[in-house]
């Protein structure tokens, strides 16, 4: 698609920057008949203030707590740019899950935003806190602006109505300002505390612009700037980040909702990609087949994929990051589905199933399956409050070595292989058991390891549990009938009082109960399976 196409062609020049060739393609019209004529006689935008979003309240909590632990300073927290895809469109804005977190911002809201906390004396500012913070964001222009019809980025005519400033702060609780002022309000008054300067802390490598304009304000307002230390100043950035995943350890109750929508959205995906197995049986690419399927009612439901689909037939299901999904299914075959709707709000959910694909499995297949079954279960009985988070891999893995060992295939003793000093049983599940889950698939990336791993389960934490294991064809140390086979069952479980709830529940784990789900959803079609 071009911009308007009928004006006459800018000479171009060789010296012309390469950032401004991309409107070599388009003549935009420059008169001024033009501009008056597009400015006029359209019907005013909606007047009516929207209600306060749910989640407005448990942000200002959030943005409370990130500011009792940096009073004093100033906290520049982006949401990140767009990015181009193929010279014309823009992939889908997502924005940096801790800036979401703090607005309580989902979709695809707000490319080029940034949310800053200014520091005040201390209980003057939000909600007692020591920091009054704004949102700067681009808000919508008016259709009397030049950037209504000739800006492809941000224009209405482009993308559709964008909020205004008044509106984000009726939703979000939470003072709003025009983009254009954010220079000043990140640069102003930088400086060493002890002359009276506010120091920074930023969330970096998110937006390269506010990077970039944070080391500038930093660099000329250093007492000796050429001997800048820069890896201090990564550190006091880096304390940012770790803050503000560790803020995200412990779910509030909005998020646990969304948790729960987005749990149920993966749900209906996987019943989907049930349906479209029988075509995808009889399809060159019957993984695309199902990944199809599983993506249809991701974008229906939620916002989008919180991670691209694993859909692994046979030995690509040995394969751990398998996403390309370019092979066939065979009957007889085992499916591995690893898949996550995203919600709106950007949660996801982050569940695997292993279905047969011809709906029954065969007695090796079940064999394995059950084995990774008890797997799960153990580390489900593992996972209690005031226990460690690494403890549920241990009880995973150990059933895995017991088994291993029962079938012969284990080299040691399981004694020697769950020592450090062993872990052979590894060589058939190399991952993690868990996971925190959240925003990010693999939420609370940056916390610190005594809080994750050596962590405590806690009231409020949401996790997966997945153990697997993956027999390659190419494994010369294991019988020929367990060759090919990988299996992986994936739950989200949240943490509370009384133990680990599974959020997942609804889609059937033992092996009888996956096939008689599978037969009932072909019975229900009226359809069978090639
Ligand atoms: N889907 C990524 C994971 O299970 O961790
Ligand atoms: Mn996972
Ligand atoms: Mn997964």
């Amino acid at each position: 698609m071009n911009d308007a196409e009928n004006t006459p062609t800018v000479p171009s020049t060789a010296s012309q920057p390469l950032e401004d060739r991309v409107n070599n393609r388009s003549q935009r019209p420059s008169s001024a008949a033009f501009k008056a004529f597009m400015a006029s006689n359209w019907a005013p935008s909606a007047q009516e203030l929207p209600a306060r979003d749910a989640v407005a309240e448990h942000a200002a909590t959030r943005r409370r707590v990130m500011s009792d632990q940096f009073k004093g300073e100033r906290l520049v927290v982006p949401a990140g740019p767009l990015k181009v895809r193929s010279n014309d469109s823009d992939y889908r804005f997502r924005p940096h899950s801790g800036f979401a977190h703090l607005t309580g911002l989902g979709l695809d809201h707000e490319p080029d935003a940034v949310l800053v906390f200014e520091p005040v004396e201390e209980g003057k500012g939000d909600d007692g806190g020591s920091h009054h913070a704004t949102l700067f964001f681009r808000p919508l222009a008016g259709r009397d602006t030049e950037q209504f019809y000739a800006d492809s980025r941000s224009g209405e005519f482009w993308i559709g109505a964008r909020p205004t400033l008044v509106e984000f702060k009726a939703r979000l609780g939470l003072a709003t300002a025009h983009f254009d002022e954010l220079e000043m309000a990140i640069t102003k008054n930088v400086g060493a505390p002890e002359i009276g300067g506010i120091s920074i802390r930023l969330v970096r490598k998110v937006d390269e612009n506010i990077d970039a304009l944070v080391d500038t304000a930093r660099y000329n307002t250093a007492k000796d700037p050429e001997n800048l230390d820069m890896g201090v100043l990564d550190a006091l950035d880096e304390k940012l980040s770790e803050a503000l995943s560790e803020l995200r350890l412990l779910k509030d109750a909005w998020e646990i909702e969304q948790m729960k929508i987005a749990v149920a959205a993966t749900v209906e995906g996987f019943t989907e990609v049930v349906k479209s197995l029988p075509r995808a049986l009889t399809h060159q690419r019957g993984e695309r087949v199902v990944e199809g399927a599983f993506f249809a009612r991701a974008r229906e439901e939620g916002n989008e994929l919180g991670y691209d689909t694993i859909a692994a037939a046979g030995n690509n299901a040995t394969v751990l990051h398998w996403n390309r999904n370019t092979g066939k299914i065979n009957a007889g075959e085992l499916l591995l589905l690893d898949a996550g709707v995203e919600a709106d709000s950007l949660y996801t959910a982050d569940v695997t199933r292993t279905l047969p694909a011809n709906g029954t499995f065969t007695e090796i297949q079940r064999k394995v399956y059950d084995a990774v079954l008890d797997a799960a279960d153990a580390g489900f009985a593992a996972a209690r409050p005031g226990v460690k988070f690494r403890e549920i891999h241990t009880a995973a893995t150990t059933v895995l070595a017991e088994r291993l060992a029962e079938w012969g295939l284990l080299p040691v003793s399981v004694e020697e292989a769950i020592s450090p000093e062993g872990q052979q049983h590894r060589r058939w599940m190399p991952h993690g058991t868990s996971h925190h889950l959240g925003l990010d698939v693999h939420d609370c990336a940056q916390a610190k390891r005594e809080l994750y791993l050596d962590g405590v389960l806690a009231d409020g934490m949401v996790f997966t549990i997945e153990p697997g294991l993956y027999f390659k064809k190419e494994d010369l140390g294991i019988p020929q009938e367990y060759r090919g086979i990988g299996i992986r069952i994936e739950d989200d479980i949240l943490m509370t009082a009384d133990g680990p709830v599974n959020l997942s529940a609804a889609l059937p784990r033992k092996a009888d109960d996956v096939e008689s789900w599978m037969a009932g959803i072909y019975q229900e079609a009226d359809g069978h399976i090639s």
